[in-house]
């Protein structure tokens, strides 16, 4: 009887397997908007139709701040989210503050290698290890208009800041708000940086990647802080404060002609509804280049089997052909694989994909700063505060080089 029983369980345990716990994952991300509510639905449901456990933890706020403040609180409570929507620098800034788990054997078990581009693989390394996920590549230069009021008012690509300018004043004269703009710090960066983008790609490497003190008080510069002066004279007065969803709401609804933004704006367009090149266009910003933001996961060191299971499984499912089809089709982005084929996609993903083939070659695809791709988060802090001081006040283009030579000086001391 006692053999009988002993057999039994032991039989009923080899049928069974080993144990293996069933994947949990606490997510923390950002993506709040229609666009980006949908798309992170694709990936909270292939984890569960994987088995997968997933409790959300959405922090409101678009670019990412309010979420980092978040996490910054988990992590001083000695209670990490198991994956945490994490990107650039900031990878390795908490690597080196917490360590990060490596995700090395999920990477080349699914040759990871052989299907990123390697600037960006780099991005998810830490030490030498994968340490990061990545989803996505958007592009930050982007010009997002509405077609019919463009139709309307004959106004067609600008290739200059000078025709862009010359375009918006036009739609002023005409009573049409030129552009949607929400006042946040990191949307007052983004619209910044394409500027700066605009004066050539040496100049963005040499200004806002490389830091250098010659490039941040130049008169090129100061011809940047010129032109983003005209640019808030093209915005309505509501602005202060405003997400960026409700401003790429406005074009979408006629109340303004253009946003500059990422292309996640388009998958607020695509989300409502709305097609490219019928109901908007999409323009990169005047000059040469792709600001390049790869939002990526992360997956800190916590303890239990689930846990552990479940970081492996996001890992894996993030950078499934897929997933990476489905998820950036909503969000806007292009895959950040190079073997998925872009015939669903829209001309807008198209152009991004072939420009950033194109810019890679010659030196033109770079980083943004003001979401986290080049800098650190003292640096990029220190030249974000200036530009919205500057947006926010009547500070000269003189004084904003000054005080941003100063600010990004201080924060490499
Ligand atoms: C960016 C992020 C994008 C987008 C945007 C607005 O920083 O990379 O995925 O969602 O913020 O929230």
């Amino acid at each position: 009887m006692y053999m009988k029983s002993v057999l039994a369980a032991s039989t009923a345990m080899m049928l069974a397997g080993p144990v293996m716990a069933e994947p949990t994952a606490e997510v923390l991300h950002w993506w709040t908007s229609g666009g980006e509510a949908k798309s992170v639905a694709v990936l909270q449901d292939q984890f569960k139709a994987e088995g997968g456990t997933w409790t959300d933890m959405p922090v409101a706020g678009g670019g990412g701040d309010a979420a980092m403040t978040a996490l910054r609180a988990r992590v001083l409570a000695g209670n990490a989210p198991t994956a945490v929507q994490l990107k650039g620098p900031a990878i390795q800034e908490w690597y080196e503050e917490t360590g990060l788990a490596d995700i090395g054997s999920v990477a080349e078990e699914n040759g990871w290698a052989d299907v990123l581009p390697a600037q960006l693989a780099e991005h998810m390394k830490c030490d030498g290890q994968w340490c990061a996920a990545p989803v996505n590549v958007h592009r930050v230069n982007w010009i997002w208009g509405n077609k019919q009021i463009l139709d309307e008012h004959g106004i067609t690509q600008p290739t200059t800041w000078e025709e862009f300018n010359a375009a918006a004043e036009k739609l002023k004269e005409a009573g049409v708000t030129p552009l949607a703009h929400g006042g946040q710090n990191w949307q007052d960066a983004t619209i910044f940086e394409t500027v700066v983008l605009g004066q050539g790609a040496d100049f963005y490497q040499k200004a806002l990647v490389d830091l250098d003190p010659e490039a941040l008080k130049s008169d090129t510069m100061k011809g940047v802080f010129d032109e983003l002066r005209t640019l808030r004279g093209y915005v309505d007065d509501n602005f202060s404060g405003r997400d960026w969803n409700l401003a790429t709401a406005m074009v979408m609804n006629g109340e303004a002609a253009f946003q500059i933004m990422g292309d996640w704006a388009k998958g607020e367009f695509l989300a409502a509804g709305k097609q490219p090149g019928v109901d908007f266009v999409c323009w990169p910003t005047p000059g040469n280049g792709f600001l390049y933001n790869v939002d990526s996961f992360a997956f800190f060191n916590v303890e239990g089997e689930d846990k552990q299971q479940g970081q492996k499984l996001l890992a894996k499912l993030i950078m499934g052909p897929d997933f990476q089809k489905t998820f950036n089709l909503n969000k806007g982005s292009i895959p950040a694989r190079t073997d998925v084929a872009l015939d669903e996609f829209d001309d807008c993903a198209k152009q991004s994909n072939q420009d950033m083939s194109a810019d890679a070659e010659d030196g033109s695809l770079l980083p943004s700063y003001a979401h986290g791709m080049a800098l650190r988060g003292a640096q990029a802090g220190a030249i974000t505060d200036v530009v919205t001081n500057f947006f926010n006040s009547d500070m000269s283009s003189e004084d904003a080089v000054q005080q941003l030579a100063d600010a990004v000086a201080a924060s490499q001391m």
